[in-house]
């Protein structure tokens, strides 16, 4: 592919070049994948004002996440497995978010461990991590987040249990990969991705393997979720979680009004509207479409953020119009990841901003700070109350 205009070009080239599991890890919601394909198709919904005449020199597309400043208010969003998406795969998405000015965020399922990526980067970077029984395991992350300097934590609230992805059960998902049959099959086909693999040590998970006590199976994230995951979690032992931090936290997984105003409630620093981009309850409603509710809800009291669905600098565009101060990717990096490691992360960090800047010109607006729902024009009902 000589031109890469889009990230569903780079999605095509992360396809051909990454074995089929660590593709499809990235790429299913769970079950009939309902609230993944409308994660998207919402965002296709809402239309844009055209504006003309408009002086739209000096264009600023940035701002603030939670007081730190952004070149635009896109951060790479944790992602499980990402070092399997290209071998030291954090350390390649963190550098890049890092040399474009955005936030990047460590998922706890990360191939590079947390020292790793630290190491290889210069400014904090944000880490998340899920809600899990062991405190003596919760204290250490902590311990070691603080240590590498992380300047914020983001409390995944929507995972205790995994929703079930058909794909990642069919093809047997682990890290590293385990031989059978059709997976070795598979590999044949991926030689670059296999080399680079074969000449890095991360290939397990590594901020679990060697620090998790009594883990079974540490190469599958679904029988470590099973094990180690905290399913009688509630606001209290959430805010204890907070306390054990002590820094500043952004809550994720916010999907309706009532548990923003609880979020609100324990002080955090920010929320980021989520559905977990259509992983765990198919059936939920699109982040986009809830936004809304949402602001008028906590959107005075509560910086909100918001994940899911976005796939275009138009989309974060949108997001930003609705009130949302800042959008993450997940799949959108992942794909420029898997297609050309670091230059495809920047490649796509590059291909948001592109359109964001240009649909801001062209809706007549010159600063992001100042998008509102005025930009936009989205069809009656479409947050309208589901009862
Ligand atoms: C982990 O958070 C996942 O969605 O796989």
């Amino acid at each position: 592919m000589s031109v890469i205009t889009t990230i569903a070009d780079l999605k095509r080239l992360h396809k051909r070049r990454t074995p089929r599991m660590f593709y499809d890890y990235a790429e299913s919601g769970s079950w009939t994948e309902q609230t993944f394909r409308e994660n998207t198709s919402d965002f296709d919904q809402i239309r844009l004002r055209q504006r003309i005449a408009v002086d739209m020199t000096n264009r600023n597309t940035a701002s603030q996440m939670i007081g730190e400043d952004v070149a635009m208010p896109v951060a790479l969003a944790p992602v499980g497995l990402t070092g399997m998406q290209s071998a030291d795969g954090e350390i390649k998405a963190a550098r890049a978010a890092e040399k474009f000015g955005v936030p990047f965020t460590l998922s706890t399922m990360s191939i590079c461990s947390i020292e790793d990526v630290a190491e290889h980067t210069t400014k904090p970077f944000w880490f998340q991590v899920y809600t899990l029984r062991d405190d003596d395991f919760m204290k250490r992350l902590f311990d070691r987040a603080r240590a590498a300097k992380c300047s914020a934590i983001v409390i995944t609230l929507d995972l205790q249990i995994m929703g079930q992805r058909h794909k990642d059960l069919k093809n047997g998902l682990s890290a590293p990969p385990k031989f059978t049959l059709s997976s070795m099959a598979n590999l044949a086909t991926k030689v670059p991705w296999g080399l680079e693999m074969l000449q890095t040590k991360r290939r397990f998970f590594g901020n679990i393997v060697g620090h998790a006590a009594g883990v079974e199976d540490p190469s599958s994230l679904s029988s470590w979720t099973a094990e180690a995951f905290d399913q009688s979690l509630d606001w209290d032992r959430v805010a204890e979680l907070m306390k054990m931090w002590g820094g500043k936290v952004i809550l994720k997984g916010i999907l309706d009004a009532e548990d923003a105003k609880k979020a609100v409630a324990l002080g955090a620093d920010a929320i980021v509207v989520s559905n977990h981009g259509g992983r765990q309850l198919d059936g939920a409603l699109s982040s986009i479409r809830m936004l809304p509710e949402i602001m008028d809800t906590v959107g005075d009291k509560i910086e909100v953020h918001l994940d899911s669905g976005i796939r275009s600098g138009q989309d974060v565009l949108k997001a930003l119009s609705l009130g949302a101060k800042g959008t993450y990717i997940g799949r959108a990096y992942i794909n420029g990841l898997g297609a050309m490691g670091e230059k495809g992360v920047t490649k796509a960090l590059e291909v948001i901003h592109k359109e964001l800047d240009t649909t801001m010109a062209l809706c007549g607006r010159r600063d992001v700070k100042t998008l509102d729902r005025d930009v936009l024009l989205v069809p009656e009902g479409f947050a309208g109350k589901w009862e």
